[in-house]
C-alpha cells in the first residue's frame, strides 16, 4: 500500500521505520512491553480516532456514536467475559489514570492508603510523593520481608491494624511472585478498609486462570491493557457492581473528557485475542520462559531478588557482579538487548543509577520465542555483562541478538 505519511513527511516516516526495525532486529525484554497484532495496529490507526464520544454507550453528550457504541460494547463485553467482573469501565486513556479514577471513586483527599512503596515494586501511582497519588493521600506503605523479599503480610496487617486506611492498593510494577489477594482481603475486612487491586503486570496471566484473580475479592481492580495483555496503550477498570457510579463518574467527568474510542476498538480486538485458545498457551509459554531464563541466569552467578520468580518478570540483584543497573542497561543496549534498569529491594543506589535490572518475557514470547531461546538469551545478557565497556565484545554479541531476533520475525508486513 502507498505510504501517505512517507509522501506527506518523510521525516515522520523515517522515525517509525527506524523504530519498527529497532524493534525487530533486537531483544525486548523489558517487561512492561509487547508487540500488538497488525489487527490491534490496524484498529488504533483509524478514523475511529476523529469521533468525539463523550459519555458511555447510548448516554453520550455527541451525537453519530452509533458506531464506535459498539467498538465500546464490543470492548465491554469481552472485558468481561476475560476477568468475570460486574462491570467495566475501558475508557482510562492510561494505567495511571484508572489508578487515579479508582482512589477518587473511594477516597477523599486527605484519606489514608496503604501501598507497596515504588522502592520495593510498586509504581509511581501507588502513593510516590512525586505522583498526584502522594500528593493528594497520606500515604503509608507496607513493604518486603528483607531475608525472602517477599510482601510481608504480617507486617502489612499490622501496619493496617496501626494506620487504619480507607484504601489498601495491591499490585507491583517489580515484583516476581505471585501476590495472596485473599490474604490482603482478610487484612482489609479486619480494618473496615477497600482495595484496589491494580493488576497492570500480570492482568495477561490472570485473564488466563495463570494467576489467582482478585477481581471476586476487590472493590475496584485497574490494569494498563499493554503489558502481558498484549493490547494498545492504555488503561482500564473494573468494578463490584456497587462501586459502578463512582467509578464511572470519576473517569468522565471526573479525570478525562472525551475516549479514545480508535483505541477502545483496539482494545476490543485485543481482548477478542485474548479469548482464543491459543493466549493461554502463549501466557503459559511466558512463565516456563521466564523461569528458564531465571534459571540461566542464576547458574551464570547472577542473583536474583527472592531466587527466581513465579510470573512474567524477574529482578536481578548485579551487586555480586560488581555492576550497577545504569551501567548494565547501557552495556546491553549495546549488545541490542533492551532491559531497564531497576531498584531491587533495599537498594543503596539511587534511582537513575540502582543495582539491578528487570527483566520480562512477554515480548519475546509474542515472538514465538520459548524457553530454549530465552535461557541463549542468558548467554548473551552473561557474555554482555562480562565485558560492560568493551565495544568490541558488544558489538560481537549484538551480532548474535540480532541473528536470533531475524529468525523470529515481527511486522514483515512493514520490514
Ligand atoms: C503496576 C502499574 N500500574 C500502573 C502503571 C501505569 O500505567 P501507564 O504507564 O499506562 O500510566 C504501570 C506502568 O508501568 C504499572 O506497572
Amino acid at each position: 500500500m502507498a505510504s501517505a505519511l512517507k509522501a506527506q513527511d518523510p521525516e515522520v516516516f523515517d522515525i517509525v521505520q527506524a523504530e519498527t526495525r529497532r524493534q525487530a532486529e533486537g531483544l525486548e525484554l523489558i517487561a512492561s512491553e509487547n508487540f500488538v497484532s497488525e489487527a490491534v495496529l490496524e484498529a488504533m490507526g483509524s478514523p475511529l480516532t476523529n469521533k468525539y464520544a463523550e459519555g458511555l454507550p447510548g448516554k453520550r453528550y455527541y451525537g453519530g456514536c452509533e458506531e464506535v457504541d459498539r467498538a465500546e460494547r464490543l470492548a465491554q463485553e469481552r472485558a468481561k467475559r476475560l476477568f468475570g467482573c460486574d462491570h467495566v469501565n475501558v475508557q482510562p486513556h492510561s494505567g495511571s489514570q484508572a489508578n487515579m479514577a479508582a482512589y477518587l471513586a473511594l477516597m477523599k483527599p486527605g484519606d489514608r492508603m496503604l501501598s507497596l512503596s515504588l522502592a520495593q515494586g510498586g509504581h509511581l501511582t501507588h502513593g510516590s510523593p512525586v505522583n498526584f497519588s502522594g500528593k493528594l493521600f497520606d500515604i503509608h506503605h507496607y513493604g518486603l520481608d528483607p531475608e525472602t523479599e517477599r510482601i510481608d503480610y504480617q507486617k502489612a496487617r499490622e501496619l493496617a491494624r496501626e494506620v487504619k486506611p480507607a484504601v489498601i492498593v495491591v499490585g507491583a510494577s517489580a515484583y516476581p511472585r505471585l501476590i495472596d489477594f485473599a490474604r490482603f482481603r482478610e487484612i482489609a475486612d479486619e480494618v473496615g478498609a477497600k482495595i484496589v487491586c491494580d493488576i497492570a503486570h500480570i492482568a495477561g496471566l490472570v485473564a488466563t486462570g495463570l494467576h489467582p484473580s482478585p477481581v471476586p475479592l476487590c472493590e475496584i481492580v485497574t490494569t494498563t491493557t499493554h503489558k502481558t495483555l498484549r493490547g494498545p496503550r492504555a488503561g482500564m477498570a473494573m468494578c463490584q457492581a456497587a462501586y459502578q457510579k463512582p467509578l464511572d463518574s470519576q473517569i468522565f467527568p471526573g479525570i478525562q473528557g472525551g475516549p479514545l474510542e480508535h483505541v477502545i476498538a483496539a482494545k476490543a480486538v485485543a481482548f477478542g485475542e485474548a479469548l482464543l485458545p491459543g493466549f493461554k498457551s502463549y501466557q503459559e509459554r511466558v512463565l516456563l520462559s521466564a523461569r528458564a531464563l531465571a534459571e540461566r541466569l542464576a547458574h551464570h552467578g547472577f542473583r536474583l531478588v527472592s531466587g527466581g520468580t513465579d510470573n512474567h518478570l524477574m529482578l536481578v540483584d548485579l551487586r555480586p557482579k560488581k555492576l550497577t543497573g545504569k551501567l548494565a542497561e547501557a552495556a546491553l543496549g549495546k549488545a541490542g538487548i533492551t532491559v531497564n534498569k531497576n531498584m531491587i529491594p533495599f537498594d543503596p543506589e539511587k534511582p537513575m543509577v540502582t543495582s539491578g535490572i528487570r527483566l520480562g518475557t512477554p515480548a519475546l514470547c509474542t515472538r514465538g520465542m520459548g524457553p530454549r531461546e530465552l535461557s541463549f538469551v542468558a548467554d548473551l545478557i552473561a557474555k554482555a555483562l562480562a565485558a560492560p565497556e568493551d565495544e568490541s565484545a558488544l558489538a560481537r554479541v549484538k551480532g548474535e541478538a540480532r541473528e536470533l531476533a531475524m529468525q523470529f520475525p515481527l511486522y514483515p508486513a512493514r520490514a
